[in-house]
Order: C-alpha cells, then sequence, then structure tokens
C-alpha cells in the first residue's frame, strides 16, 4: 500500500487532528523498516498521517540568544575552529544565534594534552579569543572522559601516577582558561549501568585506578584553579524510559547526591539531549526527574541537544516538522524546572553535524538535525525553539551572561 504523508489535513487517522509524536512513533514501529529504506511504507494498516505545520511565532526571525535571554536562558552551540576559519557565513549565523561557545572537539585531552605533560592549547585559545571578541561566553568541554584519550593517559604503573596525570591535567588546561571559561563539563558520561556495577559507574580507566573517589578529585582539582567556574558533571541517556534509562537516571541522581553530601564543588548537572525523531519521551516522568536534581541545590544545563532525523521518513517537509515538534516538546518539558537555565546545540548548521557521520541515513540523505540547513537557512527548528522559549516562565537572572547577550 502507498501511504499518503499528508501535511495539515487528516487523512485516515483515527482522531483527526494533528498526530503527537508518541503516535508517530507507534505507527513508525510497525513502518520503521520500509521508512528507514526510503519513506515507502508497506505493510500494516490504513498508514497515513497528518500534520499541523509548527506554529510560526512572531519573534520567529529574532536570533535565538535573544529570545532566550528574555527568559533568562543561555543559547549557544558547540563548533569547532576549522567550521569557524573556513565558513564565513557560518561564524556570523554563530555570532548573531549564540550568546555561549563550545569547543566540540579542540578542549578534549587527545588535542589538549597529547603527550604526558606537553600541552597544545592554540585550538582552544582560538575559539575562547573568537567568542571573547564577539561578546560570546566560552564553555569548556571536558576534562575527564573515556573517550578521545591519548592511549598513555590513565595507564601507569602505580594507581599514584595515574592519579597525577588527572589532576596535572584538569590543573593546567582550568589555569590556562581560568577567567575566560565560565563553566566547564568537568566529568563526562561517568555512568553506564551496562557495566553491571551496583553504583552504575563506567569502568574507565580512571575508575579502575582510582576508583569512585576519581569524580570528586577532578572536581576538587578544577574548583582549585578556577573558583569561579560553574562546574558540571555531564551525561546522556537520561531523556528516554527506553533501555536502561532508569538505572542511568538512578546512576546519576545517587552519583551527585553522594557527590553533594561529600561537599563536592558540582554546581550543575549536563543533560546533553541527543534526542531522536522517532522517540517519544514522558514529559512528567522527565520533569520529576529533574525536580530531584534541582532539589540537590544543582542547576541543570541542557549541554549538546540536536535531535537525529536518521529514521524519519525521507520527505523533508515531514522530517522538519518532526524535528521541530521534538524540539519544542523537549524544551517546553524542561524548561519547566526553573533550574534549568541554559540550553547549548550541539552544532548550529546541518553542514556541520556529527550526526553525518556518527548517524546518517540509510538512504544516503543529509540529515537535518539542527536549527539551520546546509545553506544556513533558518528550519522549523528554530520555530520549535522559539514556542517552547516564548512560553517558559522567566528565570533569576544569569549572574554570567555578559550585556552583549541580553
Ligand atoms: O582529529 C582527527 C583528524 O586528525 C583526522 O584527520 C579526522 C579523520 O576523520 O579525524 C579527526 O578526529 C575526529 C574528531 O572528532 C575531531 O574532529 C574523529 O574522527 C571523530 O570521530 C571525532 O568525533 C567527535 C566525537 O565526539 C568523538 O567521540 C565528534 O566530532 C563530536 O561531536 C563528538 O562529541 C561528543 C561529545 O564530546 C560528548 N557527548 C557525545 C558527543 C557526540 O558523540
Amino acid at each position: 500500500m502507498s501511504p499518503a504523508w499528508t501535511k495539515g489535513a487528516a487523512v485516515s487517522l483515527p482522531q483527526p487532528g494533528r498526530i503527537t509524536r508518541r503516535q508517530f512513533v507507534a505507527r513508525l514501529g510497525c513502518f520503521g523498516a520500509t521508512v528507514a529504506a526510503g519513506g515507502l511504507l508497506t505493510g500494516c494498516a490504513a498508514p497515513s498521517f497528518a500534520f499541523s505545520p509548527i506554529s510560526i511565532p512572531a519573534n520567529a526571525s529574532v536570533p535565538l540568544k535573544q529570545v532566550a535571554s528574555d527568559k533568562a536562558i543561555l543559547f549557544g552551540a558547540a563548533t569547532q575552529q576549522w567550521i569557524l576559519q573556513s565558513d564565513s557565513e557560518y561564524a556570523k549565523d554563530f555570532v548573531k544565534h549564540c550568546g555561549v561557545l563550545v569547543p566540540e572537539n579542540e578542549l578534549k585531552w587527545a588535542t589538549v594534552e597529547p603527550q604526558p605533560n606537553s600541552f597544545n592549547f592554540a585550538p582552544g585559545d582560538w575559539l575562547a579569543d573568537f567568542a571573547a571578541a564577539n561578546g560570546i561566553l566560552f564553555r569548556g568541554h571536558c576534562l575527564v572522559w573515556h573517550n578521545q584519550i591519548p592511549s598513555w593517559a590513565g595507564r601507569a604503573t602505580s594507581a599514584a601516577a595515574i592519579q597525577d596525570q588527572l589532576t596535572n591535567h584538569i590543573s593546567q588546561t582550568v589555569r590556562h582558561y581560568a577567567g575566560r571559561a565560565y563553566s566547564w563539563d568537568v566529568v563526562n558520561e561517568a555512568i553506564n549501568p551496562d557495566d553491571g556495577r551496583p553504583d552504575y559507574l563506567r569502568k574507565t580507566v580512571w575508575l579502575n585506578a582510582l576508583g569512585p573517589a576519581y569524580i570528586d578529585l577532578a572536581f576538587r582539582t578544577a574548583a582549585e584553579e578556577d573558583p569561579n567556574a560553574i562546574l558540571v558533571y555531564n551525561d546522556y541517556g537520561l531523556e528516554y524510559e527506553t533501555g536502561n534509562a532508569a538505572a542511568r537516571r538512578a546512576g546519576v541522581l545517587k552519583l551527585l547526591t553522594g557527590l553533594k553530601a561529600s561537599g563536592t564543588p558540582v554546581h550543575a548537572l549536563g543533560i546533553q539531549a541527543h534526542l531522536q525523531g522517532t522517540d517519544s519521551f514522558n514529559s512528567s516522568s522527565l520533569a520529576s526527574f529533574l525536580k530531584e536534581v534541582a532539589d540537590l541545590g544543582l542547576k541543570i544545563f541542557i549541554t549538546e541537544l540536536d535531535v537525529s532525523d536518521q529514521r524519519l521518513p525521507a520527505d523533508i517537509g515531514i522530517r522538519d516538522e518532526i524535528v521541530a515538534d521534538v524540539y519544542q516538546q523537549f524544551l517546553e518539558t524542561v524548561l519547566q524546572e526553573p533550574a534549568v537555565n541554559t540550553v547549548i546545540t550541539w552544532g548550529l548548521s546541518d553542514k556541520y553535524t556529527w550526526l553525518n557521520q556518527f548517524s546518517p541515513r540509510p538512504d544516503h540523505q543529509p540529515v537535518r538535525p539542527l536549527p539551520l540547513d546546509r545553506s544556513l537557512q533558518p528550519k522549523t527548528a528554530i520555530a520549535g525553539m522559539i514556542n517552547a522559549f516564548n512560553s517558559s516562565a522567566g528565570r533569576p537572572p544569569l549572574p554570567y551572561v555578559p550585556a552583549s547577550t541580553q
């Protein structure tokens, strides 16, 4: 059967009106394989859908950072030196929309300290200078991770030597950017229930050598070098109910509760939010999780937001509507929690998203997960994001937002 992916008119939905993503996902579960193969739906009954377009707000053309800062929310994106250097139009859009810049790769251990105690801050410095020159805040990502580390890191003949590697890396890096990086992802992705530990901690070189105390040590070392920086624990897989999400949330809460009880200088949870156009999240359960985090006295940053369209239909109009809908629904939910005060997308344009490499579409069409398309034109996603910013309640002013982004 040939389906009709109909925009704006109900065709054969059980209840006419806009299809919710939950309905969409339920149907996609039935048709997923054929949708992924090229957008033609066969099998299952009555495969046609209706979409009401995302409503376009009156302030749709206002830069995202401005709409967000009207509600004391900081908006920005991750980017890379080579992109800003090679694409001046993109650089203009970045400055227009972003109040915060996060280096996508330039401050990872493998780049910053490729050989023991031999530091390369040139790429990070270039980005910090670009941010400062354009009145944009600069946020560091990431000091301790199990990925993108050189082969020597975390390996030595004694635990004391590994501890020295860890503290030296953090001290030198945070010291170098003290007063320039207003915030750091100090520890990234330390939870992994699949590793089978009762505390859900990921078995990394750092955990194996130093035990769970490496996390507290990392935060204290960072705080010593820059007591004013907002120090963040950052992780993924916290948004949905599927798979091991419940265990991931439990692990994160247990970790943060323990850190706070020990007086560890951790100030915020970073929720990466690499979302899927085909997954549904449960708003009330997500809101409860956020409240539990906020009740620990922590702020919450959305740190790596994007919406994968890998398994969505081929039709670009429909894809963009669904992606925009996910942006809007997710942001409307998380922004109900007053502790959420920062929204950062992992890239700004589809031209440069990591998903081109890591989550390509089976039909080989370019992916469309970000606010701007490959030609830097604004997409429906921007309307969805602005709708969510517009409808969110105001927050206390952010102490660290420079005047130019207000
Ligand atoms: O540096 C080499 C370069 O020398 C080589 O020529 C080139 C060839 O492909 O590869 C370069 O390394 C790439 C690196 O990014 C720097 O550009 C790697 O192939 C590539 O795999 C790496 O991907 C990054 C990935 O983290 C690594 O795990 C993505 O760009 C980056 O978006 C992604 O970001 C992570 C966050 O840090 C943490 N949360 C998840 C998020 C998405 O995976």
